[in-house]
């Protein structure tokens, strides 16, 4: 397993024109590890992964991904999956899922160029994995939300990713399925040395699994084991995320409150 992080932040700040969205996050997730990014709606989760893909460039401090800036991942950049949070795939267009996965492999095969036989079984590998192997040849118009975003998680998987990015990947889904898929992501996170990043509303469910949590309101408020975070006298001062807490099996369940969003951190 490589002792270089999955991604640094150092002292990152970013800004949306003038806006500030991020301010001065430090910290570093071990390569390998599975992490849980919580915090209200608007607390900076998207932007936080969008910079770690270069996607975004922090207005101070520096990231590093897989040890490089991000702008300068070149070949790296292929060992990235991301689902991002709100698929800008248009599911009424008439694809196949096997098609939908292979997308995944166009930065490494380049836009316009044919997909191989050798493709085709990658993305049915991919498929496997996410027990959807059987629907390969259905349209993406066919299928159920959770089966679309299995695939699109599928589509992430194909290109054997060091790093895996997950955006609020259940917010399409019931709470049952939810929890499926986060016990799905935990045994792909099992199978192997991937860095998983799972960014969440749902701390509950998720601190389960997660090795570390990193809880975001614009500042980085808490973060560390989630036995450890959660242990604290007072979430509210903690996290500063309007944190509401209750039971949920052994581990407390928090739900992150939308209206404290706007809220200035302290
Ligand atoms: N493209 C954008 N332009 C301007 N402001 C943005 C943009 N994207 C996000 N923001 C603002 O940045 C803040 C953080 O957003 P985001 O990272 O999407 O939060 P989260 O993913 O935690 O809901 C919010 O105040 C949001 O309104
Ligand atoms: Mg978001």
């Amino acid at each position: 397993m490589s002792s270089t992080p999955a991604i640094e932040f150092d002292r990152v700040s970013v800004r949306y024109d003038r806006l500030p969205a991020l301010e001065d996050i430090s910290f570093s997730i071990p390569s390998g590890s599975f992490w849980g990014i919580i915090g209200a709606n608007g607390s900076g989760k998207s932007t936080l992964v969008k910079t770690a893909l270069g996607l975004l460039q922090p207005y101070e401090g520096e990231v590093r991904t897989m040890g490089f800036p991000p702008a300068q991942l070149g070949q790296q950049r292929a060992r990235i999956g991301y689902v991002p949070q709100y698929a800008e795939l248009d599911f009424s267009f008439p694809l196949q899922v096997i098609d939908v996965v292979a997308m995944g492999l166009y930065g490494k095969i380049g836009l316009f160029r044919r997909v191989t036989r050798e493709h085709r079984r990658m993305a049915l590998d991919a498929l496997k994995r996410v027990q959807m192997e059987d629907l390969a040849d259905r349209q993406i118009s066919e299928l159920s939300g959770g089966q679309r975003q299995r695939v699109l998680i599928a589509r992430a998987l194909v290109v054997q990713p060091a790093l895996l990015i997950l955006d609020e990947p259940t917010a399409a889904l019931d709470h049952g399925s939810a929890e499926g898929l986060y016990s799905w992501i935990n045994a792909l996170h099992s199978e192997g040395e991937m860095t998983i990043i799972l960014v969440t509303h749902d701390i509950g469910v998720v601190s389960q699994y997660v090795d570390s949590i990193a809880c975001l309101n614009r500042t980085l408020v808490a973060h560390g084991r989630p036995k450890d975070v959660l242990s604290g006298d007072s979430l509210e001062q903690m996290y500063g995320c309007g944190a509401v807490l209750f039971g949920h099996g052994e581990v407390p369940h928090m739900v992150v409150s939308a209206r404290d969003a706007d809220r200035q951190p302290e």
